[in-house]
Order: C-alpha cells, then sequence, then structure tokens
C-alpha cells in the first residue's frame, strides 16, 4: 500500500480541470463521466460503488477463443464503408481473450494471449485508487497476475492505448512483479509515439519534472507497426480523436480500441480532453469500421445500466453500422460532431483526472505527492 498526500494549488483553471471539484460523480443507472451528460445534485457515495476488487469477467467467466476463420470470410477487409485502406496483421492465427471488467472505473483490461506459445499482453491495467483516502492499492492488478498465473502466460508486454484521464495505470506495478515472477522476463510498457506530447503538455500543468516521465516508456509504436505476440502478429492502429496518441491493437480478428467506441448503445468516447478532436474520432470510428463485418471490436470501457445489461467487452464492426447511436451507418461526420460537440459541453470532466494523468504519463510509477487543482469561488480568497 503506497500513501499519496495531495498538495491543493490554487489558481483559475479551463472547464476540463476544474469541474471535477464543482460538480458531483453522476448518480443514477449509468455509470462512469464518458456516459451521460452530469445532471448537477446527484452525488452517487462511494459507498453506492461497487468494491474495488470485484471483477467481472465479461459477458462469461470463460475465456474468449474466437475460431480461426476460413479463406472464403475473408476476400477482403475493406468495404465499401471504408475511409481508410488498412492490412490485417495475421492471416489465420486468432488469440485468447480474457476481458476483466473494473467496476470502480468502469474499465475493461484485457490478458491476450498466443494459445500456441503461452505468450501475453495485457492492455490498459487498472491501479485501484480511492480518492477519499488517497490510498492506491493493488487488488485488480493483483487480480490480473492470478489469471496469467493460473493460465501459465508468459507476460511479454503491457499495452496502453492512451493516457487515461479516468483510472491510474498499473502498467508499472505490472512490469516490475512479473520481471520477478518470470525470472527476469520483463514485460515491456508500450504506447503509441505522440505519448510524448501529452507527457510535456501534463507534466507542464502539473510540474511534473522531465527526469520522471522521459524514457518511462519501453517502446513507442509507430503508426502501422507490427509485432509479435508469441507467434501472433499484432499490428498498432492509430485511432486518435479521444486523445492525440490514441492507438488500438489489431489481434487476428479483434481490435482493442481503448476509448474510440463505445457499447452500441453509448456510442462514442468524449472529445474535449487537450488534443481531443470529433473530425479525428469519426475518422478513426469509419477505420474501424471499414474491417470486416464479423471483427469484434473491444472497448476500453462500458457504462452499463443496472438491471438492464451486463458489461459487455466487444461488439462487432456489423453490430457497430447497424445499432451504434452516434456512428452507425448514414451518420455524417458534420452530424457527429455537431453532436459529440454538444454532449462533451455538458460532461463534467473525469473524477480522477488529476491523479490519473498525471500518475500516467509517468507508466504507472507513484509518485509521493499529486496536485489537485481547486475551483475557487470566493474572489476573497484569491
Ligand atoms: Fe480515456
Amino acid at each position: 500500500m503506497h500513501l499519496l498526500r495531495a498538495r491543493l494549488s490554487l489558481h483559475k483553471l479551463p472547464k476540463w480541470e476544474t469541474t471535477v471539484r464543482r460538480l458531483a460523480p453522476l448518480a443514477g443507472t449509468v455509470r462512469g463521466p464518458n456516459a451521460v451528460p452530469l445532471r448537477s445534485g446527484q452525488a452517487r457515495s462511494f459507498s453506492q460503488q461497487p468494491s474495488p476488487t470485484t471483477l467481472l469477467l465479461g459477458r462469461s467467466p470463460l475465456p474468449f477463443q474466437a475460431h480461426p476463420p476460413t479463406l472464403s470470410r475473408r476476400p477482403s477487409r475493406i468495404s465499401p464503408y471504408s475511409t481508410t485502406v488498412t492490412t490485417p496483421p495475421s492471416p489465420t492465427q486468432e488469440p485468447t481473450i480474457h476481458p476483466v471488467f473494473e467496476p470502480t472505473t468502469c474499465t475493461y483490461q484485457y490478458v491476450v494471449a498466443d494459445p500456441a506459445t503461452q505468450t501475453a499482453v495485457i492492455i490498459d491495467p487498472v491501479l485501484d485508487y480511492d480518492q477519499c483516502t488517497r490510498t492506491v492499492t493493488t487488488s485488480t492488478a493483483d487480480s490480473l497476475i492470478a489469471l496469467v498465473r493460473g493460465q501459465g502466460y508468459c507476460v511479454s508486454h503491457v499495452l496502453e492505448t492512451h493516457a487515461h484521464a479516468d483510472h491510474l495505470t498499473a502498467a508499472f506495478y505490472l512490469q516490475r512483479r512479473f520481471a520477478e515472477l518470470q525470472e527476469g522476463a520483463r514485460p515491456k510498457v508500450g504506447i503509441g509515439k505522440r505519448i510524448g506530447k501529452a507527457q510535456q503538455l501534463f507534466a507542464g500543468r502539473y510540474g511534473v519534472g522531465k527526469a520522471e516521465y522521459e524514457g518511462v516508456f519501453d517502446v513507442l509504436w509507430e503508426d502501422d507497426e507490427v509485432f509479435k505476440v508469441g507467434e501472433l502478429r499484432a499490428k498498432v492502429l492509430h485511432l486518435p480523436g479521444h486523445t492525440e496518441d490514441h492507438v488500438g491493437y489489431w489481434i487476428g480478428d479483434n481490435v482493442f480500441c481503448g476509448d474510440s467506441l463505445f457499447h452500441p448503445s453509448l456510442g462514442s468516447a468524449r472529445c474535449d480532453f487537450p488534443g481531443g478532436n470529433p473530425h479525428a474520432l469519426y475518422r478513426s470510428a469509419k477505420k474501424l469500421l471499414s474491417l470486416e463485418d464479423h471483427v469484434r471490436i473491444w472497448t476500453g470501457h462500458d457504462y452499463p445500466v443496472e438491471g438492464k445489461r451486463a458489461p459487455a467487452p466487444w461488439s462487432t464492426v456489423a453490430d457497430h453500422k447497424e445499432k451504434n447511436v452516434h456512428l452507425r451507418h448514414g451518420i455524417s461526420e458534420e452530424e457527429f460532431v455537431a453532436m459529440r460537440m454538444g454532449r462533451d459541453r455538458r460532461l463534467a470532466a473525469p473524477r480522477l483526472i488529476h491523479e490519473s494523468l498525471q500518475v500516467n504519463i509517468r507508466a504507472g510509477h507513484v509518485p509521493k505527492e499529486l496536485r489537485v487543482p481547486v475551483q475557487v469561488q470566493a474572489p476573497l480568497l484569491l
């Protein structure tokens, strides 16, 4: 357990930095700041939230094993719907996928393994953080370790889709633990090559020294870079829009899209963070929806409606083209951008934005102190 002390700084800040203090967390049946506009005065107590140590394994407690497709299913990955030509990373191999839902931040984490070699990657792991006590714990990450050990996997990479603003990454913790457990076979932490820009931006805002964030990621992926997960080939897809540095990972007939597409009933991720761009997100979505209909899009978050549906880690390209409320076939870029900008104006900042950004630009290294800006509404105090 590692205790953090928050340092307060008093200064005027733009909306995305301050609304977390002015507005209460979302109440009601839909969880997560990305999901719906905030309604003030509907605070949800922390005691109402699920335990951070509770894990839900996707739609089923069983791992997902896709069946290798036949050649006849692959005449082309590019449908008439396509806006960008992409080449698949691998012709036939499919991974074993373990989706692990972290209910406090509604984050989907993934363990993705090559069944032939038992080599695995972990995508977007969560470090538990209690904002009331400012305490970081590792229950969720330890559960991922138990899953990996139980399956007999060897972890080659911990992969980030972007610098998250709503949860802390467990990348550094997992790297250290697996280096011990795998007798020195230290997993590499990978993220898209544009992370440097985000690191500089947020380091400036939070006063983080260069030495604390430079070189913390082992691999900075190029766009369309292909790398191996055991004998599987994985391909990096640049998917800007939610953030500029955002990437997805395409493995077999699966794309782990992070905060690009959500469940079809929720649509898409917000685009109002620094570097966010709704036009870019529309084009990234079209890139994803240009893949073959059966390809599974594994989301970075889900915000299920309690009592109505369970968290769902994936939907197919066909599902999104038919049902995605923001991006289904027939919705133009102009319509999407107008909708997205309108919704984003009404969204509160994520509850853990300050803690998340400061830890995540450090790849999960947790400093002894974090800065949390406050909104001062009494002029005499300034
Ligand atoms: Fe995000």
